[in-house]
């Protein structure tokens, strides 16, 4: 068995959905895995190790800048043979596919600096699906993802809610004006570009 590194690469790492992906990653991986958070910095190192895992949000369409860090560090790497590069990332829209200019933009990066590229887990609905009964779709996937990790595959696999677009958006648009609502904010005020009363 390969020796494995997460990367978590959420810029609210503690409190992320990253981590709590990893955290149900982690039963199915069953192996222990070091563990890396991009926002805490420091050095990346990771003795013998044989794969690495990044986990991280999609945001605009893109890497997180947080974890631009993490990859630069990354293209020093020192050790070798390189590490294979497998990623795991999320999205709050339903469409998985909606992650795969991220998911080009680490390939694009192992295939410059010399790292094997591995799998890859889209998931849609990730800021969602966890809170839901959907959940049990999450933990496949991710049992798959270790499988694959661990066999040495290359595949792209996808998750999200089975929800129409009209049903996700209007259950989203619910979830937030409740949460509004608990902050005392209406939607009303959510759709305005002022996030600090003034
Ligand atoms: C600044 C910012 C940009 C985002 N951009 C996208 C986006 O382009 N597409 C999308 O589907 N979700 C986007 N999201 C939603 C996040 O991907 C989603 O909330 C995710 O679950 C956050 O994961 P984390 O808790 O691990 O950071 C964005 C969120 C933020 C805060």
């Amino acid at each position: 068995m390969g020796k494995l590194l997460i990367v978590n690469g959420s810029p609210r790492a503690p409190r992320s959905n990253s981590r709590r992906y990893i955290e149900q990653f982690l039963p199915c991986w069953g192996e222990t895995a070091d563990r890396y958070t991009a926002l805490k910095g420091g050095p990346l190192s990771s003795e013998g190790c044989t794969d690495l895992l990044l986990v991280f949000p999609l945001y605009a369409d893109g890497v997180p800048a947080v974890l631009m860090r993490t990859l630069k560090q990354l293209a020093t790497w020192g050790e070798t043979p390189r590490p294979r590069i497998h990623v795991l990332v999320n999205c709050g829209f339903l469409e998985p596919e909606q992650t795969q200019p991220a998911v080009e933009m680490v390939r694009f990066f192992c295939k410059r600096y010399g790292f094997p590229w591995g799998m890859a887990l889209r998931i849609g609905s990730g800021e969602a699906i966890l809170n839901t009964p959907f959940s049990f779709l999450v933990r496949r996937s991710l049992r798959r993802l270790a499988a694959g990790i661990r066999a040495g595959r290359s595949e792209v696999l996808s998750v999200r809610m089975p929800l129409s677009r009209r049903m996700f958006i209007w259950a989203s648009g619910r979830y937030w004006a409740g949460y509004g609502a608990e902050n005392h904010i209406t939607a009303r005020e959510m759709r305005t570009m002022e996030i600090e009363g003034g």
